[in-house]
């Protein structure tokens, strides 16, 4: 691995840069309960992220994206909110939240918060009042109830199945049932009630107010449905085209409420942005992404692509092409809290695809033995590939969004007792998807763990058990090692953040269909051999390679950045 020897420190805080910071940012996603735990409880906390800001100002990241810190019954990991507008004390304050934001903003990284509107948790006041009422209240109008089919309507409503398993209808004690689309505990919220609206709008102004940068959206196809009688079956939504009118998902009056959501975000100076988080149809993205509405939209295609040159490839033309339809920028992800790390992906036989192209592999589950991981993960080739796609992605035009420990090559975690488990894909699926509790085991800080201290964790444990071989993948043991992850990354975004400039790309003819490269307006160059055969190169102005060059060659699974760093 060959490392130019790059400045870390931006010279001027990028804060004050008036462009659009957001459309070609390094966002680093940070997962607060697995970050850093500052009282030794076990569960990682917002005075964790502050006291590790300076970690954060080294990487290189642009900004944190931070998944819910709220109060929470953690049925799903934090995406169960009990209050949008406070800290969860086992997190924190809000006093600490103001700490974490001012130590972060005067490092020059701006904060974005997770927004999860489609459902509260079931112990939010609105769903506890909603229990405590008589159907047809008010009370009750906030989320979705129905009566039950069959005799005394002891069925469900209909036969919809939640996205983690099982029925999508609850029964309460006075017989009504209420809609889920997630876990029993995340009751969805009912869009067409105005009150709820208003409330959304108050909590998206707390958090500006209080000098948040952006928000990511978490689930926001979903959160607007025709619910008129009689409601369809499964299959009948199965077969339903998704074309806005679809009465669950993507519809298009969901955009009425972003429509209101961005004259919030402009009313702030610098406005604040959104991103996202769509599994629509392609085509349907850019509405999502558009300057009238949320602004940015993720696209997960990277992140389902194998390491492949013709699917990378496919995946930008078309993501850039949308961007462009939108005048939004693109995002590119490969590794985020709810799919199996990257890493540990490619280290592993291709996955086959279903009819529409999607990997059938859903969260590792068929790669793990019973109490570890597979003997047929190649951890080595894995890390390589890793490296190799992860600068091919820092090189494209738009947002790249990192995810905790990616930084370190960090693997997937499979061999997590069933007694320890958190997700409630594994629970509901009586175990048969693993779940995501392998990409959320907190990061490993230094190395030599005495017992409790959870590699640099915290004092106390850790919330879910770390492996031993956590040891090789720590901060501490790859700092300033030029040939490890962290630095690989560190250097990075650290050019990245002096060649990221105008957002055009053009394609250059490689001879190989495995291998891609592109160059930037600036002369910047991402050449990346998916293949295994060496690729000779004709520059020799190396920025920086995942594995060293040989007299001009490229091994293979390997990317290369040249560059005239003076002339930028
Ligand atoms: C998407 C989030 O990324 C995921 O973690 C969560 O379980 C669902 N939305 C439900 O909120």
């Amino acid at each position: 691995m060959s490392i130019v020897d790059v400045a870390t420190s931006p010279t001027q805080n990028p804060l004050s840069d008036p462009a659009p910071w957001w459309r070609q940012a390094a966002v680093y996603q940070i997962y607060p309960r697995s970050f850093a735990d500052s009282n030794g409880d076990g569960l990682g906390d917002l005075p964790g992220i502050t006291s590790k800001a300076d970690y954060l100002h080294e990487l290189g990241i642009d900004a944190v994206w931070l998944s819910p810190f709220y109060p929470s019954a953690l049925a799903d990991g934090g995406y169960d909110v009990a209050d949008y507008r406070d800290v969860d004390p086992r997190l924190g304050t809000l006093t600490d939240f103001n700490a974490m934001l001012h130590a972060l903003h005067t490092r020059g990284i701006r904060v974005v918060v997770d927004i999860v509107p489609n459902h509260t948790s079931d112990q939010h006041t609105w769903f506890q009042e909603a229990l405590a009422s008589e159907r047809g209240s008010a009370a009750r109008a906030r989320y979705i109830f129905r009566e039950g089919s069959g005799p005394d309507g002891a069925l469900p409503p209909t036969d919809w199945v939640a996205a983690f398993g099982g029925s999508s209808w609850e029964q309460v004690p006075d017989g009504q049932w209420y809609l889920h689309s997630f876990a029993i505990e995340q009751p969805d919220l009912n869009w067409a009630n105005p009150e709820v609206r208003d409330d959304f709008l108050t909590t998206l102004r707390f958090w500006s107010d209080r000098g948040v940068d952006g928000f990511r959206i978490d689930v926001a196809h979903m959160l607007t449905k025709d619910l008129t009688e009689p409601l369809p079956s499964q299959a009948q939504l199965d077969a339903l085209p998704r074309d806005g009118m679809h009465p669950m998902v993507d519809r298009d009056d969901v955009h009425e409420i972003y429509a209101e959501w961005r004259q919030v975000f402009n009313s702030y100076d610098p406005p604040r942005t959104a991103v996202a988080e769509a599994w629509v149809d392609k085509a349907r993205v850019p509405l999502y992404a558009s300057p009238q509405g949320l602004g940015q939209a993720f696209n997960f295609d990277l992140l389902e692509a194998d390491f492949d040159a013709g699917q990378f490839e496919t995946v930008v033309r078309d993501n850039l092409t949308l961007a462009e339809l939108s005048g939004s920028s693109s995002t590119w992800v490969l590794s985020n809290h709810d799919v199996v790390r990257h890493a540990t992906r490619y280290g592993l036989p291709q996955p086959g695809r279903d009819e529409t192209g999607r990997p059938v592999r859903k969260h590792g589950v068929d790669w793990v033995i019973s109490g570890g991981v597979s003997p047929v993960l190649d951890r080595p080739a894995g890390e390589r590939r890793a490296s190799a796609a992860t600068l091919f992605m820092l090189g494209l035009p738009g947002s790249s969004y990192l995810y905790q420990g990616e930084e370190l090559g960090l693997h997937e975690v499979a061999e997590i007792p069933a007694a320890d488990r958190q997700d409630p894909t594994f629970f509901r699926s009586a175990g048969t998807d693993l779940g995501r509790d392998g990409c959320r085991v907190p990061l490993p800080w230094e190395t030599g763990s005495d017992a409790g201290s959870a590699f640099g964790f915290g004092t106390g444990g850790s919330h879910l058990p770390q492996p031993g071989w956590f040891s090789d993948y720590t901060v501490a043991g790859q700092a300033l090692d030029p040939a490890s992850s962290l630095e690989l990354y560190r250097s990075a975004l650290s050019l990245r953040r002096m060649l990221q400039t105008d957002e055009q790309l053009e394609w250059i003819p490689t001879g190989r269909s495995e291998v891609l490269r592109y160059r930037r307006p600036n002369g910047w160059e991402i050449v990346t051999n998916f293949g295994t055969e060496p690729y000779q190169v004709d520059r020799d102005d190396v920025l920086l390679a995942s594995r060293a060059l040989d007299a001009g060659t490229l091994p293979g699974e390997a990317t290369v950045w040249f560059g005239d760093l003076a002339a930028n």
